[in-house]
């Protein structure tokens, strides 16, 4: 393959995704996340949506490590975010997390998309990596400050893992490093057009995943302005085990929704949950006897 000679594909990507980048930041869910007007449940269902995505970033990062197309930009020690994101659902939904969370249709579309890209089109990888970790590096910083300070998150740190970067010294330099690595991707002029259309629909993935956490929010708590609201008494459960609160929440009442929904779209829980009771009806039974 050719080495590329027109324009650097950084400052293509950066300049192609101009506009797209401004709709993503006017989404109504950004919009509000930058007014700091972003409730603990938004924050939750987001960071779900992110562990679903990044999951899926990672594995095919990891699975094109060594592919040429995308190896320069393979930097898992300064930007995964799959641990960091573990780490962040644990403390907001508590031990169970993993049975608490749940992909919407929007993430899972973002994520096949990936595993798609990542399977059978490596070359375009790179255009995800950029949009989501240079977004992270950028204005991610920029929402970690609206985030701490609105849901009053400890100064330690705790719940946002996701935004720091700690194998990262200086993230100006970093960023500077990332796009000289995409620069020195070898690419035909073709493959450079189909990675700057991807990087456009990475960005209206992304605007998709806001707009329905917006509308799981709206229909989950409207409010007389049709707003997303929260009660304000959630806003002060936090602690190692809010999970456990038993302050009867709006989202309690959508976790349990999720829970009821996520039963019989998960084969492998209905056999072990099936299991569990037959079991447990078998040792009442025998005790009985
Ligand atoms: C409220 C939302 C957002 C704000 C305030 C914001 C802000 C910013 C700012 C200030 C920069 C420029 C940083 C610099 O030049 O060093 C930037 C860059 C960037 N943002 Fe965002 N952003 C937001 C949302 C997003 C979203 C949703 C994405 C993608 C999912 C994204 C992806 C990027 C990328 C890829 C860059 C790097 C551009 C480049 O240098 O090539 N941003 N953002």
């Amino acid at each position: 393959m050719a080495e590329r000679t027109t324009q650097d594909l950084s400052e293509a990507l950066k300049e192609t995704t101009k506009e797209v980048h401004e709709q993503a930041e006017n989404t109504q869910f950004m919009k509000s996340f930058q007014r700091g007007k972003v409730s603990l449940r938004e924050f939750k269902l987001y960071l779900a949506s992110l562990y679903y995505i990044y999951s899926a970033l990672e594995e095919e990062s990891e699975r094109n490590k060594d592919n040429p197309v995308y190896a320069p930009v393979y930097f898992p020690a300064e930007l995964n975010r799959t641990a960091a994101l573990e780490k962040d659902l644990e403390y907001f939904y508590g031990p169970t997390w993993r049975w608490e969370i749940q992909c919407h249709e929007a993430t899972q579309k973002y994520v096949d998309r990936l595993h798609h890209v990542g399977q059978h089109e490596p070359e375009l990888l790179v255009a995800h990596a950029y949009t989501r970790y240079l977004g992270d590096l950028s204005g991610g910083q920029i929402l970690k400050k609206i985030a701490q300070n609105s849901l009053h998150l400890p100064k330690t740190g705790e719940g946002l893992t996701f935004f720091s970067f700690p194998g990262i010294t200086n993230i100006s330099k970093f960023k500077q490093l990332y796009r000289a690595r995409m620069n020195t991707i070898p690419m035909d002029a073709a493959t450079e057009k189909r990675i700057l259309e991807e990087a456009e629909k990475t960005f209206q993935l992304n605007i998709e995943v806001f707009e329905e956490l917006q509308r799981l929010i709206t229909k989950g708590q409207p409010s007389a302005n049709g707003s997303a609201s929260q009660p304000k008494q959630e806003l002060h459960t936090r602690g190692v085990n809010r999970a456990h609160s038993t302050v009867a929440t709006a989202e309690n009442d959508q976790t349990q929704m999720q829970h009821r929904n996520m039963l019989p779209s998960t084969p492998l829980l209905r056999l072990v949950l099936a299991l569990f009771f037959v079991g447990a009806t078998l040792a009442v039974g025998l005790y009985a006897f």
